[in-house]
């Protein structure tokens, strides 16, 4: 206690000032922001201690445009000064607020979002600023046919799937599987197609068009449909980043093709003349025995 006075004692007038500014210290992220297309992404920005919120103001804004992302002030929030892109895109966390709390969180990312941000907060004696970026945007989309694929048995037939992504194709892993069955009909990874992981019903059978792939063309080609094949097939797409994603469904649906009933015919029309002569030559062979 009597250290304490000593301090205060000894301190001159001018440095009084300085003890109360030792404020607040503000951060935000080193680190780039990725965000995926369509995605949430969040801003951060926080203090190491609770401000009084009557005289705080939190201005977050594009570096760039100036745009306002989102303007805290007066105890609340300022929807009306946003930027129209940002309208309804853009929210502080209203509980998080009093604890010092002032990120943002920005939903429904666009390509447009990309750049630096700026997050200023001002109190009655002092004003600290720091920013954030967004560098990265993240898609993956995967896209197949919207109509259900019909076959007969014998014929080959290609199921559509098609990725659309930020991801050099090489860093993906692609898997086709039968779902009713949960087989995997079909694998890419690392870069290269993994026959040795093939089902059995399909290793041979299945295959991509590997010269299309660098276009994101992951479609498959089976070759000689058989009528256990008949089902569901989901093309399953994942990167590094993204997990699983978007799936496709397939129905095959089997009939005989008119070569088949070609042959249906030709069956039935030669199989009573083959008959037909064979009663005739054993009717011969009995005769010739007697
Ligand atoms: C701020 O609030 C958000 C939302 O609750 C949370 O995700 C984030 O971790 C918080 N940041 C800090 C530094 O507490
Ligand atoms: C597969 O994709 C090609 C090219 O986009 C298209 O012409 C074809 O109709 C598609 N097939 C199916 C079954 O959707
Ligand atoms: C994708 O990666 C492969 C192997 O690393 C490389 O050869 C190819 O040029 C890359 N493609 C693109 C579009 O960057
Ligand atoms: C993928 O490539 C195959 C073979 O060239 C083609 O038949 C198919 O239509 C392509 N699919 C898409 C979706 O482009």
């Amino acid at each position: 206690m009597d250290d304490l006075c000593l301090l205060f004692t000894d301190l001159s007038r001018d440095e009084i000032p300085l003890i109360t500014m030792l404020g607040f210290l503000l951060h935000g992220s080193a680190d780039l922001l990725t965000a995926r297309l369509g995605g949430a992404v969040l801003l951060p920005c926080f203090v190491d201690r609770p401000l009084p919120l009557e005289e705080l103001e939190v201005d977050w804004r594009r570096t760039d445009s100036g745009t306002v992302v989102h303007l805290f002030q007066e105890g609340q929030s300022r929807p009306e000064s946003q930027g129209d892109a940002y309208i309804d895109r853009a929210h502080f966390f209203s509980q998080e607020i009093p604890k010092g709390n002032f990120s943002l969180l920005l939903e429904g990312v666009r390509t447009a979002d990309a750049g630096v941000y700026k997050c200023v907060v001002y109190t009655e004696q002092e004003q600290r600023e720091t920013q954030v970026e967004i560098q990265e945007l993240e898609w993956l989309v995967v896209t197949g046919a919207d109509e259900p694929v019909y076959a007969h048995a014998g014929e080959d037939v290609t199921l559509n799937c098609s990725v659309d992504t930020h991801v050099n194709v090489t860093e993906l892993e692609v898997e086709w599987r039968k779902t009713d069955d949960d087989i995997l009909v079909l694998l890419y990874d690392d870069g290269e197609n993994r026959p040795e992981s093939q089902d059995d019903r399909y290793f041979g059978r299945a295959d991509f068009f590997t010269e299309e792939i660098p276009k994101g063309n992951f479609s498959m080609k089976l070759r000689k449909v058989r009528t256990e094949d008949k089902g569901e097939f989901r093309c399953q797409v994942h990167s590094d980043t993204d997990s699983a994603n978007s799936t496709n469904v397939f129905l095959i649906f089997l009939g005989y093709s008119s070569f088949h009933w070609l042959i249906l015919g030709l069956c039935i029309a030669v199989i009573p003349v083959v008959l037909l002569t064979g009663a005739l030559s054993v009717r011969h062979l009995i005769r010739g025995g007697k």
